[in-house]
């Protein structure tokens, strides 16, 4: 199935792979485990759904545009993606990667120069990711936050000065 955007009645089975993957895998605690839903993000920004041949959600990401309030190392004219997540099961299929894909293309399609994003140190697996899909590590912007280390990666899409 291709991706497409998340409609409301899918948001429940947005939320409990959130909450799956990112509590459930320790990358962050259970206290702020609130923030992390779909509705608490919804004016941050275009939430991108994967889905599986049964129609199934089995991944997602939030798309979002330097001005958006979520946005958080976007630059001038540019979006960021954050909250990737696939299932567990789903995963080394792609799913992530088309996600990604969807995203540089809504983000191209909306004119924006750049997609950014950071990851925490520790998730490996996203980093790969991220470095195969062309992405460079913006070392100079690597940040701590919740006592975290946290990877900057970008993509430019078009020179700001063309
Ligand atoms: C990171 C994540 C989204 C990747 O999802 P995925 O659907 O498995 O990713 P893809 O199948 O598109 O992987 C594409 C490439 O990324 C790299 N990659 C993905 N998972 C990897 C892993 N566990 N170890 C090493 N490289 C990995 C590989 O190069 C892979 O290509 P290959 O399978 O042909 O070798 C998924 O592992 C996940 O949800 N992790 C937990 C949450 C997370 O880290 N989110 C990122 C937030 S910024």
């Amino acid at each position: 199935m291709p991706n497409r955007l998340l409609a409301p009645a899918e948001w429940k089975a947005g939320n409990k792979i959130l909450h799956d993957v990112f509590v459930g895998e320790n990358h962050v605690s259970p206290s702020v485990a609130h923030k992390l839903t779909i509705e608490e993000n919804l004016n941050s920004g275009t939430w991108i759904g994967s889905f599986d041949s049964n129609n199934t959600l089995v991944g997602l990401v939030l798309l979002t545009s330097f001005s958006e309030q979520a946005a958080r190392v976007a630059q001038p004219g540019g979006a960021e993606i954050r909250l990737l997540a696939v299932l567990p099961k789903y995963r080394r299929s792609s799913n992530a990667s088309d996600l990604v894909g969807y995203a540089e293309k809504w983000s191209c399609l909306q004119g924006r120069t750049t997609l950014t994003l950071s990851t925490q140190e520790t998730m490996l697996a996203a980093q790969h990711l991220y470095r195969r899909l062309g992405y460079r590590e913006l070392t100079d912007l690597g940040y701590f936050s919740m006592g975290k280390r946290f990877v900057v990666f970008q993509k430019v899409f078009k020179s700001s000065t063309s």
